[in-house]
């Protein structure tokens, strides 16, 4: 006996697979949809790596780390982590409120974490890369800035403050 084409059997799926199947489907419809809300109504930003950098031998901006005023309310912010002192450099940035600050921080040795706290700017920091990420700040206020990633016996002390002032 031989089978013609036509007669070839359905592929039989347990009806109870078929659910977890379309369950999985509406769980990536649902995640699809979160992340194309985080990214364009709530404003989530993903820090990409700005530049390679030599840890060892940091130049440029990198000598005189803190805050440069590009034009009036605009600043670009250089920060770099270390853990021979386990704390960022600088330490205090002050800024007027309305100020746009666009961050770059580094680290000299290990990798670190860079939140900024009441903001969307956090970031991992990692020996060789630069990190960056821009906020602009409304409100006058004390932002602290602390190390999110664990680095060492020194990691809690790792924060400074971000001090936003009346222009
Ligand atoms: Cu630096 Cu934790």
């Amino acid at each position: 006996m031989s089978e013609s084409p036509a007669a070839k059997p359905k592929l039989h799926v347990d009806p109870y697979e078929k659910n977890w199947m379309r369950f999985t489907i509406i769980l990536l419809i649902v995640f699809a949809a979160a992340v194309t809300v985080a990214g364009f109504a709530l404003g989530f930003q993903v820090p990409s790596p700005e530049e390679r950098v030599d840890p060892n031998n940091l130049t440029g901006p990198w000598e005189n780390p803190g805050l440069r005023e590009l034009s009036p309310d605009i600043y670009d912010l250089y920060i770099i982590a270390n853990s021979a002192t386990w704390q960022f450099d600088p330490r205090d940035v002050e800024v007027p409120v309305g100020s746009t600050v666009t961050f770059y921080v580094t680290s000299t040795d290990i990798q670190h974490g860079f939140k900024l706290q009441d903001t969307n700017i956090n970031m991992q920091i990692v020996p060789g890369q630069v990190s960056k990420l821009t906020y602009t700040f409304d409100k006058v206020g004390e932002y602290p800035y602390i190390c999110t990633e664990y680095c060492g016996v020194g990691h809690a002390a790792m924060f400074g403050t971000l001090t936003v002032v009346e222009q």
